[in-house]
């Protein structure tokens, strides 16, 4: 009974924090492929309850309801996401407003695969879906601002490779638990950082220039969002010299 009571209480904690972090790395992640892969211009995490009209796609959450437990689904579904299901059963007839899925010839199988088996194992609950939802919509505001022409999500890990900029994930790791970091990096984002000390030392770039065209409320959705992703396991930027960060606060 006391182990019993000590597990409820382990499952409550759990549960209770969860919910409070912001998504699961694994799911910024394969969100952030979704995304790049195209997937998003169709399909939605979940379905979209305020809205009346036939969406274009099943939503991935509706497809891991509909295959829960069909042990063949896997390599099925892998291979009508690669080539799509045009000559194919019509499977969604009646719920959606396509015929059927193109196929997805930019997607290598490898990331199909990774894809797949994230949308299978989905099990969200609504307030899991509004925060997936926010960040798909948090990483199409910073593809349309130009931000992934030279930011990444994730750290590149190729020691060969020197990234253009540093990854949202380094940023929010370097800055998530300083004072006055939401007004500094809104700074940087609308001025640039020419001119500032320099603190990311391992890129390619010198400097990020004034990003111009992008409307400050945007730029403070976007601080909110890097600065809440996720940093477990992102190696933390190495303490800058002695005075930095105190020309900007
Ligand atoms: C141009 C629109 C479009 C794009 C882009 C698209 N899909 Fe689809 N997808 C569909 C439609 C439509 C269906 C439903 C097909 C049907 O009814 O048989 C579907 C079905 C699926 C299914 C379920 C298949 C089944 O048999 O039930 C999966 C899984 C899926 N898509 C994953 C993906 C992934 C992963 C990507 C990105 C790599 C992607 N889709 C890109 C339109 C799209
Ligand atoms: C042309 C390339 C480029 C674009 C476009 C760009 N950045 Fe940057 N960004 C950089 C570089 C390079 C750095 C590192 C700057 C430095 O070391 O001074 C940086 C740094 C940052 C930082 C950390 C700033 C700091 O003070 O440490 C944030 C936050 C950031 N970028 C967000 C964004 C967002 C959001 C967008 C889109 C609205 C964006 N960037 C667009 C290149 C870019």
């Amino acid at each position: 009974m006391a182990r019993l009571k000590f597990s409820l209480a382990t499952l409550f904690a759990v549960v209770v924090i969860f919910p409070l972090s912001a998504a699961h790395a694994k799911d910024q992640q394969m969100l952030a492929l979704a995304n790049a892969s195209g997937c998003f211009i169709c399909h939605k995490i979940a379905p979209d309850a305020a809205s009346d009209e036939l969406p274009l796609a099943p939503s991935y959450q509706e497809i891991a309801l509909r295959y829960r437990g069909d042990k063949d689904a896997f390599s099925r579904l892998l291979d009508r996401v690669l080539h799509g299901t045009v000559y194919q059963d019509q499977v969604w007839e009646g719920e959606i407003g396509m015929r059927f899925m193109p196929p997805n010839v930019n997607v290598s199988r490898e990331d199909a695969s990774s894809l797949v088996h994230w949308i299978l194992k989905l099990d969200i609950d609504p307030q899991m879906a509004k925060r997936l939802m926010h960040h798909d919509r948090m990483l199409t505001l910073s593809t349309v601002s130009g931000c992934t022409i030279c930011h990444r999500m994730d750290p590149v890990n190729v020691s060969r490779v020197i990234p253009l900029a540093p990854s949202f994930r380094e940023v929010a790791a370097h800055y998530q638990d300083r004072p006055g970091n939401k007004d500094r990096l809104l700074e940087s984002i609308l001025q640039g950082t020419q001119g500032n000390q320099k603190i990311w030392q391992n890129v390619n770039m010198l400097y990020m220039p004034p990003n111009v065209a992008l409307k400050r409320e945007d730029g403070v959705k976007l601080i909110e969002w890097i600065l809440s992703l996720d940093t477990k396991g992102v190696p933390r930027q190495m303490e800058p010299p002695a005075g930095m960060g105190s020309s900007r606060q």
